[in-house]
């Protein structure tokens, strides 16, 4: 139980050395036999472990090298602690799931708290106790590269992204067998980089941090969350593992969190690089004392450097010390490492064998799908009408690109393209004509390239690029449909992958007009990590599926989507801006004076996005109706409950989303147009009608604001609206009196 393990961690830290509790503090990134495990040269890390000056590892993934690290700090160390080893399990382990930003767009926490626990297993099966996810970071600029790791730009999906993936991860308890400790990151404001370049610093007012950036954090405490990791950036001016308001006073005392903090890779050494503490000691005296528990550092760390003279020096003091190991000795015995250190290496290749997880994988591609155009309902396609195929396109036969950054286990052979998949769909005397088209220019290597081997394509020469783009569009022209699979490399989003545009990446602009020159059906299926700029597209080509990077899976799912076996639900977790310079524009801004009503905000533009937030289209189609409050006039105390209907008004089955959204319109503080209040993914077959229940009450509605500086719930007249995406017309009011 939690007591006995907060007791017992205080047994144990009573025995430690200073500098053993101060290796509870460091954890080093061991990249195994792929790159030296040299904490400086000449100095193994297998020596510091067996010091006891290491409490945690980082990127090892071989059971074998697992267990022979877990027995030289249990057998060795001088008070036998074990190690704790993170991984960043971040969308799947050796099964790859869709990217976190598509596992958002299927609004369906509950398929994505199994996927995380298949992911929790796989992991776990190779020894792995920690994974450093979720990430729960609002992103609102889809320039920075790592909005595909996050839910998207609004904090009450995003908090019930960030809670369904805890629960996946940790299950019911943190301790549970076959699951991981998860950590939300990056603590806080990190999706707010100034211009989407990634590290920048970010400046959020406080209602906003309180209102939106901070709202996924709470939910992943409220949770159970074990870790969070605090993020690299300077958060309004102050860097975020070094800002004690922030690590103690928001996570400790406002939220009651007991788990430990980890800072991100060398955020503790880069308070000095910040320009904020004055060398790699004050570095590590501002970041204990802020509250970082664990640094995490690539080579050696400043907590152990730092800490031992900034002791004797009276900088920090040894209870300050004892307050941040603690922590981690007790996760490390609710976890269970204390008991049972080593993991069974006979076990994990039937686990990350298991074809379950491959029939989740599939599902989950399948339920992140947005189908954002089908003019003409020219989808789901009729394979008896269809002779030839044409699959065009860098990325229809591109396994890497079909699994998104941050996957590192996967065997790639195993992953599924969208050629592979519609090969599979159509069977084995299929006509299907395949074309690369144009290359994707990626121009700048990821930082994970080199590490992993992936090596940047040769260009072609002129000539040979002009045959490849006449060569698809003959392909096209020769085919009764095509299948244009466009979008981004892998490597274009994820850490250090922001982009300063969202254009169509290399010549993938040109070939997709191109190909719909030839004047066949163009059925667009969009890979990527980001809303890109789909004008052209979405006024040209007649049905456009927004799969993300789907994973090992993807292939087999999006040919059952283009083919009807499975029909598109997910919606859009992410406002689709027209163009980058709309950026940012989430669907929750405040009303603006407008003198003229006009709602123009461009001279050269249209002011609405190309596709609003919670959009997302069906085969079936979906009829609202009798949206009832039970009471028009409340007390703050009260709740309002409210009910929704939905019928499926087409001739399939298919999933809905319904959403609700509230606006408050008066009270201390400007609100927001709209905000997600509510969401349900329901199934309805043809003819079908559900009813869908929301309660709105104090927690719902409370908002922190600017005027009084803490947390407020005015008396007003609330709008509430259900339907099918953030521009749902169906109305309701109600008003909360003194
Ligand atoms: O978990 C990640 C983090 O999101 C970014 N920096 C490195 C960490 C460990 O790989």
């Amino acid at each position: 139980s939690e007591q006995e393990a907060a007791a017992k961690a205080q047994q144990i830290l009573s025995q430690l050395s200073t500098g053993e509790k101060i290796g509870q503090l460091s954890q080093l990134f061991y990249f195994g036999p792929k790159a030296p495990a040299e904490l400086s040269p000449g100095m193994p890390i297998e020596d510091a472990v067996a010091k006891g000056d290491v409490g945690s590892l980082l990127f090892v993934t071989d059971p074998a090298t697992i267990n022979r690290l877990q027995h030289i700090a249990v057998e060795q160390s001088p008070h036998h602690i074990p190690l704790i080893f993170g991984f960043d399990v971040i969308h799947g382990f050796r099964t790859i799931f869709p990217v976190p930003l598509a596992m958002a767009a299927s609004w369906d926490p509950a398929m994505v708290t199994r996927v995380q626990s298949i992911a929790a297993q796989e992991a776990r099966s190779v020894g792995i106790d920690w994974a450093f996810a979720p990430m729960v970071d609002i992103a609102r600029d889809p320039r920075w590269g790592r909005i595909v790791e996050g839910a998207g730009e609004d904090p009450y999906l995003g908090s019930a992204m960030a809670a369904a993936q805890v629960r996946g991860f940790q299950g019911d308890a943190i301790g549970e067998s076959d699951h991981l400790l998860a950590t939300a990151k990056h603590f806080a404001g990190y999706g707010a980089a100034e211009g989407g370049r990634d590290y920048e610093a970010s400046y959020i007012s406080d209602a906003q941090l309180w209102n939106i950036y901070l709202q996924p954090f709470h939910a992943a405490v409220k949770a159970g969350v074990g870790t969070l990791m605090s993020a690299y950036m300077d958060l309004n001016d102050v860097p975020a593992s070094g800002n004690r308001w922030l690590l103690h006073d928001v996570l400790r005392d406002a939220w009651g969190f007991q788990g430990f903090v980890v800072s991100d890779a060398d955020a503790v050494k880069s308070l000095a690089a910040h320009g904020f503490a004055k060398d790699e000691q004050d570095a590590a005296v501002r970041a204990v004392t802020a509250g970082v528990n664990m640094e995490m550092a690539l080579g050696h760390d400043a907590y152990t450097k730092g800490l031992p003279e900034a002791l004797k020096q009276g900088l920090v003091t040894e209870r300050q010390v004892d307050e941040a190991v603690l922590p981690i000795l007790e996760m490390k015995l609710r976890m269970g490492l204390f008991d049972h250190p080593y993991v069974d290496e006979a076990r994990s290749e039937r686990i990350l064998a298991d074809p379950e997880h491959r029939a989740a994988a599939r599902l989950a591609a399948e339920r992140s799908a947005v189908l954002l155009r089908n003019e003409g309902s020219l989808l789901p396609l009729k394979q008896s009408s269809l002779h030839r195929v044409a699959v065009i396109g860098p990325l229809a036969d591109s396994k890497l690109d079909t699994l998104g950054s941050w996957s590192f286990q996967e065997k790639l052979p195993e992953t599924v393209t969208v050629l592979e998949g519609l090969k599979n769909k159509l069977g084995p005397g299929a006509d299907v004509l395949y074309e690369q088209g144009v290359q994707i220019r990626r121009k700048y290597p990821s930082m994970f390239d080199a590490l992993f081997g992936v090596k940047p394509e040769p260009e072609w020469p002129a000539s040979e690029a002009k045959q490849h783009l006449d060569n698809a569009v003959r392909a096209a022209r020769e085919s009764d449909i095509v299948v244009l699979v466009l979008g981004e490399a892998q490597n274009m989003s994820g850490e250090r992958a922001s982009r300063e545009s969202l254009a169509l990446p290399g010549e993938e602009e040109q070939l997709l007009e191109a190909v719909a020159a030839a004047g066949k059906p163009v059925v667009l299926v969009m890979l990527n990590g980001r809303p890109l700029d789909l004008r052209w597209a979405s006024a040209h080509v007649p049905a456009i599926l927004e799969a993300w990077y789907p994973g090992t899976q993807g292939g087999n799912a999006i040919a059952d989507l283009l083919f009807g076996d499975a029909v598109p639900g997910g919606k859009l977790p992410i406002t689709w801006p027209r163009d980058v310079g709309q950026v940012p524009q989430p669907y929750a801004h405040n009303t603006t004076q407008d003198p003229e009503d006009s709602g123009i905000r461009y001279w050269d533009e249209e002011s609405t996005p190309l596709y609003p937030f919670g959009y997302g289209l069906s085969y079936t189609t979906f009829a609202f109706s009798n949206l009832k409050l039970d009471r028009s006039a409340v007390t703050p105390a009260d709740t309002v409950n409210v009910s929704v209907d939905v019928t499926n008004t087409g001739a399939v089955a298919g999933d809905e989303v319904v959403q609700l959204y509230t606006h408050q319109r008066y009270g201390l503080a400007s609100r927001p147009v709209r905000e997600l209040k509510g969401f349900e993914r329901v199934s309805l077959k043809p003819g079908e009608t559900k009813t869908v229940h929301f309660a709105l009450d104090r927690d719902q509605l409370a908002y922190w604001s600017a005027a009084t500086h803490g947390w407020t719930f005015d008396p007003s007249i609330y709008d509430v609206w259900a339907g099918d995406d953030s521009r749902a017309a169906l109305h309701a009011q109600f008003e909360v009196q003194k």
